[in-house]
């Protein structure tokens, strides 16, 4: 099983994002899966010009000559494609977000109804990839990942396919830094993540308990919010 994850963090390797993707990455691979992560900042990914080439002269391919056609290939490849991003102003990275529209050359251009009678294109893959979403934002309330649900519930209905696991971390900015008292409380975090890759490729879905221990804070708002002020009194006196 093939198993892509597209990081749309401008961070990279750097980003609390790439936390959580290494240790899922883990336990899909502990799990059977050829795990393939890929920094999307790393390509070359140039904005949708809204021209159809794709559709219409050159069914398939994008006329923008840069690293998309590669991409494409990796998630035509793919048995489950995770889509990993922070949220940025309530929503995906722009680096995420140009890379979803240019997936749109994989469509076929013709429209038909869905079971939900709405309409949409067809896909060119005969492949069924499942999607997973991986996320972290800086507030500490869930919440902020509801544009996020929303939206992925409604690409994968673009796309024919069908989100199997979601794992959004609010409070995301402990992560990478976390402060020594809470290094335990991350290093469970980290194991329940690799339990989630598991998970997924052992079952295709990920179990309601695993996404709700995931959700779990793991502090206070209140000890949250007064961590990250004082954090940027700090930084600003340093200025
Ligand atoms: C431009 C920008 C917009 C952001 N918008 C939000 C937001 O709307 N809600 C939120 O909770 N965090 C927001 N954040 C915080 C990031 O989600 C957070 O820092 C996250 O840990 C970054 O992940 P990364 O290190 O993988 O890039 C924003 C950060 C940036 C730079």
């Amino acid at each position: 099983m093939k198993v892509t994850i597209f990081n749309g963090s401008p961070r990279g390797k750097k980003g609390n994002t790439h936390v959580m993707v290494k240790e899922f990455s883990k336990g899909a691979g502990q799990a059977g899966a050829e795990v393939e992560n890929v920094f999307l900042v790393k390509k070359k990914i140039r904005p949708c010009r809204g021209c159809f080439t794709c559709w219409i002269k050159t069914p398939g391919k994008c006329i923008i000559k840069d690293d998309m056609a590669e991409l494409i290939q990796k998630f035509g490849e793919s048995d489950i494609v995770v889509f990993a991003t922070p949220v940025y102003v309530d929503n995906v990275t722009g680096i995420m977000k140009n890379f979803m529209d240019r997936l749109i050359a994989g469509l076929d251009p013709h429209f038909e109804k869905d079971e939900g009678g709405e309409c949409v294109h067809i896909s060119r893959s005969e492949k069924q990839t499942k999607l997973v979403v991986i996320s972290n934002c800086g507030f500490p309330e869930q919440s902020h990942f509801q544009v996020l649900e929303l939206l992925f519930k409604r690409v994968a209905r673009n796309m024919r396919s069908e989100v199997i696991g979601e794992i959004y971390r609010s409070g995301g900015g402990i992560l990478r830094e976390a402060p020594l008292i809470l290094k335990p409380v991350i290093s469970k975090y980290k194991k329940l993540l690799q339990t989630a890759g598991m998970e997924i490729v052992e079952k295709q879905r990920l179990s309601e308990e695993t996404r709700l221990r995931l959700e779990k804070p793991f502090i206070s708002d209140e000890q949250y919010i007064a961590a990250a002020n004082e954090r940027f009194d700090a930084l600003l006196a340093n200025v």
